[in-house]
């Protein structure tokens, strides 16, 4: 699928990268298990990042909420939560491997005595793994973090499911790995549809549970940094509790066009909720678009929403003008950290 967009083409290509991510980390782990002594039960699994990198700890955060017998906890701090000991496996991620914030909890967890893993391109997290011999699944260099979601997601499912804490076959990731490729094409051509009826509202995305919570997360960040575009994100039934009462005002919340994200989890009365709420608020928001996810497995769900979003903020970057790749304030502000 040849473009000459190279933000879009990395999005086109996370099924590939999802199972080369998720075969890295199997090949990972199996590598450690061979050294180490059986672990005992997990008692939490805290996944430590930020931006393109966390999110693959939100997601799955999501996709474990009601279904994996320990929590899932993702992590954007310089601080480890206190619960994190010797029981609680750590996952640090770090595409550039250069986070201060990441690197900051990496080392809490590693002075503490969390069993940690590590997933990143190189940097300083590489080398530390190195030196402390610590379990790593190094993913390929050279690409925008938030663009190598499936390669960084891939490889904590397999460390996630090595570690006990999902139940997750690798069937199932070729699954949905197979959806996203059959689909893709047909997504593209939805996500210009949506960047139309978007035309130059603004973006209000509303997750309806826990596994489409991190998946509107994901579609903020994404129009933020490829599109270069604020978007609000909120979630459903708690936003029927207290955001339903500010919607339309100020002023520019009226331009708001509502992506209500839908899955099969979504609960029936979440589902009425919706309706009602978009009854009673109208005249507060400018359009709304209801979504439902694909597929048949949680993680299918899962997926097929998130590259939904990962193309409309590619459509929306072309439509808006601007190129996708370049962050060009986020690479600012860490300059200046870096200098004092
Ligand atoms: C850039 C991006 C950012 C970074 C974040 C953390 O594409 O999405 O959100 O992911 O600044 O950097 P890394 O991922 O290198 O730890």
């Amino acid at each position: 699928m040849p473009n000459d967009n190279p933000m879009l083409e990395l999005v086109l290509a996370l099924p590939e990268q999802l199972l080369a991510g998720y075969e890295a980390g199997t090949g990972a782990t199996a590598r450690a298990t061979g050294r180490s002594k059986k672990a005992d039960a997990p008692r939490s699994l805290v996944v430590l990042g930020m931006g393109g990198s966390a999110i693959s700890g939100g997601l799955l955060a999501g996709l474990a909420a009601d279904t994996a017998r320990v929590p899932v906890l993702c992590c954007r701090d310089y601080e480890l939560p206190a619960f994190a000991d010797r029981n609680c496996p750590v996952v640090a991620i770090s595409y550039s491997g250069n986070t201060e914030e990441t690197l900051a909890a990496f080392e809490t967890a590693v002075g503490r005595g969390c069993p940690v893993r590590v997933i990143t391109s190189g940097g300083r997290l590489a080398e530390e793994a190195r030196r402390r011999r610590l379990p790593a699944v190094t993913v390929p260099t050279g690409l925008p973090p938030r663009a190598a979601l499936g390669l960084l997601f891939g490889a904590l499912l397999a460390l996630a499911r090595a570690a006990g804490c999902i139940r997750l076959t690798r069937r199932e990731v070729v699954a949905a790995a197979r959806l996203l490729a059959a689909r893709r094409k047909a997504w593209r051509r939805r996500a210009r549809t949506l960047a139309a009826k978007l035309g130059d509202g603004a973006p209000f995305v509303y997750a309806t549970d826990r596994l489409t919570e991190p998946v509107a997360e994901r579609w903020r960040c994404q129009l933020n940094e490829n599109a270069k575009l604020l978007c609000h994100s909120s979630v459903l039934p708690e936003h029927n509790h207290n955001e339903i009462v500010g919607m339309g005002a100020p002023r520019a919340a009226t331009e708001a066009h509502i992506f209500a994200l839908l899955a099969r989890t979504t609960h029936p009365r979440t589902r009425l909720r919706l309706r009602h709420l978009l009854s009673i608020t109208r005249g507060a928001y400018r359009g709304a678009t209801v979504l439902e996810a694909e597929g048949e497995s949680r993680l299918e769900q899962l997926l097929s929403l998130v590259m939904l979003g990962d193309l409309l903020s590619c459509e929306l970057a072309a439509a808006r003008g601007v190129d996708p790749l370049p962050v060009a304030r986020i690479d600012e502000l860490k300059r200046r950290m870096a200098r004092n």
